[in-house]
């Protein structure tokens, strides 16, 4: 979407309202759907670390309330007395099954009465009104990624949930990974020359804050992995006894994985000599060829070292897309050239999207699992929060580490070589694996 609105350069502000609506009406499609359960499953806390999915529901209405209807639009809220309930910054999330929240029924009454308003708003706007929340329809974007976002959300929430049976799968294209290295078989690292290269961007409408401003930076030659680590790699760190040996850890690392006991990837199980993994509910052989997913920073960092490599930096990860919006170019993603958007409920084998290959030949960028890189959350030179602080800059700092790139799980339309998303180095229920990177020296 946001690329269709670009390609409308040099004024992405005459954003067709026809594609942003029916942008919000498909966001609302796949939100009703993952909440298309049973009441209980939808207000029991399957998790302290999310919400009950009930939560993210109303809130994903209450999010358009405020930005749209209030913000942009000047309109009185319809239900300004639950504002405090599904602020994100008032309630940790282990705390809001307490809340009284709006039971499934409410929530969705009161998520499509918002809805009405926000394309009556969507009707009445002026795209090209300078104001920045209007400006090319930038309003309509933010509320479109945050449901996508809070859908993705609602994924990990049903992973953890260990239910069977609540969302629909479907097929990936095959890998072709060189499980022996033979002759013609793709290298397994792709080297990325020296010099200079724009990272952020100016000029996305919809991009966020912290993709901005764009700058440049020059960075030595690399070599970078061509596909994200698999479980088959991954799984001969773990036979090798990667999880008992402090040499491959971060202090920090090493007292997190001895104090929880953490001997593989969550939702791993040893099964005679190999391993299974919980899948959405149903146990299943760990795939050899998917790349590896449900590990924290820390396991990522540990196995980095372990193979004689590091995690690659954000801007290593980033310039390895050429400068593009997707590393393919700038059109929107194909089938054949990323892993988004829920079209089966896994990442595919490695070497599966080779027309999705960035200009030094690195694949499966964008989609599958999202990246972890040993670079902290940090603002780029220049930055100017908007539209509020909370979206990124009060988590700037040395808390949390950057991930990269989108998943299975990610929409489209949140997906693109310069989204950032962070969380803390300790998290394994988001679909984040790796890749490694080494210098060239
Ligand atoms: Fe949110």
């Amino acid at each position: 979407m946001r690329e269709r609105l670009a390609q409308r350069e040099p004024d992405p502000r005459h954003a067709p309202k026809e594609l942003i609506a029916a942008e919000l009406a498909a966001a609302r499609d796949r939100s009703l759907a993952y909440t298309d359960l049973e009441d209980d499953l939808l207000v029991r806390q399957h998790s302290p670390l999310m919400s009950p999915l009930v939560w993210d529901l109303a809130h994903v209405g209450n999010y358009e309330e405020l930005w749209v209807l209030r913000e942009a639009g000047g309109i009185t809220p319809l239900r300004p007395e639950i504002d405090d309930i599904y602020d994100a910054f008032k309630h940790p999330r282990k705390n809001r099954p307490a809340l009284p929240l709006l039971g499934p029924a409410e929530a969705r009454r009161y998520i499509s009465g918002v809805r009405g308003r926000v394309l009556d708003v969507l009707d009445a706007v002026d795209l090209e009104d300078p104001d920045p929340l209007r400006a090319g329809g930038f309003v309509f974007g933010l509320v479109l990624q945050h449901e996508h976002q809070h859908d993705e959300t609602m994924l990990a929430t049903l992973q953890l949930s260990r239910e069977p049976g609540l969302i629909r799968d479907g097929e990936s294209p095959p890998g072709r990974v060189p499980s022996a290295v033979g002759a013609g078989a793709p290298s397994r690292e792709v080297f990325v020359p020296p010099g200079p290269f724009t990272m952020g961007t100016d000029t996305l409408p919809w991009a966020y804050d912290n993709e901005r401003p764009a700058h440049l930076v020059n960075l030595p030659g690399y070599w970078l992995d061509r596909w994200p680590v698999s479980n088959g790699d991954y799984a001969a760190f773990v036979a090798d006894g990667g999880y008992g040996d402090r040499r491959w850890w971060r202090p920090e690392g090493w007292e997190w994985v001895s104090a929880k006991g953490i001997h593989a990837p969550l939702f791993w199980t040893r099964n005679g000599d190999g391993w299974w993994r919980d899948r959405f509910g149903r146990m299943e052989p760990v795939p050899p060829d998917e790349p590896v997913q449900h590990v924290s920073w820390y396991e990522a960092d540990a196995y980095a070292r372990w193979a004689g490599k590091r995690l690659p930096t954000e801007a290593e990860w980033e310039k390895a897309c050429g400068g593009r919006t997707f590393p393919w170019g700038d059109a929107e993603p194909r089938a054949d050239q990323a892993g988004l958007g829920h079209r089966a409920a896994r990442p595919a084998p490695v070497g599966a999207y080779p027309a999705g290959a960035g200009p030094y030949g690195a694949e499966q960028l964008i989609g599958d699992v999202w990246e972890w890189t040993s670079s902290w959350f940090q603002p780029y030179p220049g930055f100017r929060s908007f539209p509020y602080a909370e979206y990124s800059e009060v988590f700037f700092g040395e808390t949390y580490r950057v991930l990269r790139g989108g998943s299975w799980a990610t929409h489209p339309t949140a997906a693109r070589t310069t989204f950032r998303n962070w969380d803390y180095p300790i998290r394994r229920q988001i679909f984040a694996g790796f890749r490694c990177a080494r210098g060239a020296g």
